[in-house]
Formats: structure tokens, C-alpha cells, sequence
């Protein structure tokens, strides 16, 4: 609604991952060329890792948009939380098999017998698995087992696993340990640092079609707030950035000022983030044992005060704390 009030042709700031608006960052450049790398030059497992909503998705989106244009099968995983044998057959059911009534030693077999012919053919085949943090380990490993297709010098496969740290974590654990060794090429993508955020959103206004008006509309104060409270991260700086368009349109201003922002930050609870709460085997365990401390330490506090006003000794003074309870 407030594309013809600022002159633009489409909306800047959506936030579904579209190639159209990237932005490239020294990180979403290494990331991407490490992506593409990897499975140009048959490595075989490369992983990126993210926090949610730093652009990992994107990133695959303009690696599949660039091997569209060759000679490259691929298969795309976004749905996670399949089981081993769902996996196969969604993989190979992507790759456009038949994979109707064939358990799971038959779905292996036909994969690959399609990798090895499309190896044959001089044409690569890439597995990307999307949101793999939420992988269950077993499927995990079923995955290792495919990278077993080899040459003497290259992979068969190429593997593109992208998550949010967990997964780093995940690949860290002791059960993953072969698959870890096997991983060729990794990156991270990192939220942005103010430099960046002021690039990221003047690029998607020009490219809405803002043109020299973006900074008249984002001025530099502005920017400073917005980086601030989405901590740089390219999916809250959209949706920031988004409302703080309508408002501005609603108060018909020409440009968003930072108190705007300021608005929505606060309508968004940008500033509230609950860790999770660490529940202890036997109940609130860990708060018992914090609120014991506290109170030996107030204890201990009063005993000191205590032992120096009269000059006691220790024991005398451990005596006079029967006495005289402490406050706590
Ligand atoms: N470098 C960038 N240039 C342009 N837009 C970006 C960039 N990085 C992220 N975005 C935008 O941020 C939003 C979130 O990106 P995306 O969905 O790819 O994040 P994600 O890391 O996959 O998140 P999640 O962990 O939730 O899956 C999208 O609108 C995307 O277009
Ligand atoms: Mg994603």
C-alpha cells in the first residue's frame, strides 16, 4: 500500500528468501562460493551453518538458481523430520525415481545405480538437505553411507547439509564422528555489522526501485536503530523495516525517523528473548542449590561484620549468629 507514496515498484523488505535481493556480504559471498565449490569440484559433504534467519535458505536458493543453468540433478530436503526409510524415498522420489513398494535396501540400490549413471554421463548429482540441525542422527548416517559412492579422486554425490549451529553441535557429537571427518568444505554465515545493515537495506530499496531516494527514506540515525534491535540479522531487519514503512506511510511521512523504529521494536518485543528454562532431573534442584549459596554467602557476610564489630573470634561469633538471625 505504500509503493506509490515512495516511488517503488515492489515491496523491499519480504521476508521469504528471494535471489532477486541478495545482498552479498564478505560472508554470503564465502559461503556461497564455498557451495558452489564444493560441488562443481565433486567434494563431496559441505555444510553452512547459520543462526536463524541470517540467509542460509537464500544462499541455497541462488546456488540452485546457478547450477540450474547446467548440467546438475539435485534433490532438495526441507521437511526434516523424516525417517530414515521417508528420507530415501523423498530423495529419490525428487530425483523423479519410482520409488512405489521398495523397502529400504531397494531405495539405496536405485539411487545408486542413478548416481553411478549420471557420474558415467560426466553429470553431477547434489543432495541439499535444508534445516539439518532437526535431522535425526540415523538419518544422518544414512546420509555418510551415500558418500560412500566414490572414484579414487572425487565424490559420487555432493551434500549440501545447512542448519542452524545445532547442527555444528550435532556433528560434534561422538556418534557423527565419521561423518564429521568426511566434511570437505564448511562456512557460517554471521548476522551483519552496522556497515552492513546500511548496505543491506539501501540495496533492497534501490532495488525496489528507491533509487538516490534511499537514504532519504532510511536516513543514517535511522539505520543505527534498526541494526540495533535486530541485532543485524537480515530476516528482522526485513521485518522491521517492513512495519516501519507502513507507519511512516500511515503518518505521511517522506522518511522514517528513528523513533519509528523505536515503535516497533516495542511492538515486536525485540528486546526480549527467553533462554530456555533447564529443568534438572529432580525438580528445581539448581535453584535450591543457588538460593543455598546465596544464603551461606549472606551468612558468611554477617559473621565477618559481626567478628570485626566485637573483634570475637570465628567460633564466638558463629554462636552470636544463633543469636542474632540474619536477614535474608
Ligand atoms: N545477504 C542477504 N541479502 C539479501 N537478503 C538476505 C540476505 N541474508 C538474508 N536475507 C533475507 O533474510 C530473510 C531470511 O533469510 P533465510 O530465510 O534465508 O534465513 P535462514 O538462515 O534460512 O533462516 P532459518 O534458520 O530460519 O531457516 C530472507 O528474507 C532473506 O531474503
Ligand atoms: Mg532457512
Amino acid at each position: 500500500m505504500y509503493k506509490a507514496f515512495y516511488n517503488l515498484k515492489r515491496n523491499p523488505f519480504e521476508i521469504t528468501p528471494d535471489p532477486f535481493f541478495l545482498f552479498p556480504t564478505r560472508r554470503h559471498n564465502e559461503a556461497l562460493a564455498a557451495l558452489y565449490y564444493g560441488v562443481r569440484r565433486h567434494k563431496g559433504f559441505v555444510v553452512m551453518t547459520g543462526e536463524v534467519g541470517t540467509g542460509k535458505t537464500l544462499l541455497v536458493r541462488c546456488l540452485l538458481q546457478l547450477l540450474n543453468q547446467s548440467d546438475v540433478a539435485y534433490a532438495y530436503v526441507f521437511n526434516s523430520r523424516l525417517s530414515p526409510v521417508e528420507f530415501l524415498q523423498y530423495i529419490a522420489g525428487d530425483f523423479g525415481l519410482n520409488v512405489a513398494g521398495k523397502n529400504k535396501s531397494e531405495l539405496l540400490l536405485t539411487l545408486s545405480n542413478y548416481v553411478i549413471s549420471r557420474h558415467q554421463k560426466k553429470l553431477t548429482t547434489v543432495l541439499v538437505v535444508d534445516e539439518a540441525h532437526h535431522v535425526a542422527s540415523e538419518v544422518l548416517e544414512e546420509i555418510r553411507l551415500l558418500t560412500n559412492l566414490e572414484t579414487t579422486n572425487e565424490k559420487l554425490l555432493q551434500i549440501l547439509l545447512v542448519g542452524q549451529p545445532e547442527l555444528d553441535e550435532k556433528l560434534d557429537s561422538i556418534e557423527l564422528r565419521q561423518l564429521k571427518q568426511r566434511i570437505a568444505l564448511r562456512s557460517q554465515l554471521l548476522p551483519l555489522n552496522l556497515d552492513e545493515t546500511t548496505g543491506y537495506i539501501h540495496r533492497r530499496l534501490q532495488l525496489a526501485g528507491a533509487n538516490s531516494n534511499s537514504a532519504l527514506l532510511f536516513p543514517g540515525e535511522t539505520i543505527v536503530r534498526v541494526h540495533r534491535h535486530s541485532r543485524g540479522i537480515p530476516r528482522l531487519i526485513n521485518t522491521v523495516c517492513e512495519n516501519a514503512l507502513i507507519t511512516a506511510y500511515a503518518r505521511q511521512s517522506r522518511s522514517v525517523t528513528p523513533d519509528i523504529i523505536e515503535d516497533i521494536a516495542a511492538d515486536f518485543r525485540l528486546g526480549v528473548v527467553h533462554e530456555p528454562k533447564v529443568e534438572s532431573a529432580n525438580g528445581n534442584e539448581e535453584g535450591d542449590a543457588r538460593r543455598a549459596a546465596k544464603t551461606l554467602l549472606l551468612l558468611h557476610d554477617y559473621l565477618q561484620k559481626l567478628q570485626s564489630s566485637h573483634g570475637e573470634p570465628r567460633a564466638a561469633a558463629a554462636t552470636g549468629a544463633s543469636k542474632h538471625e540474619p536477614y535474608i
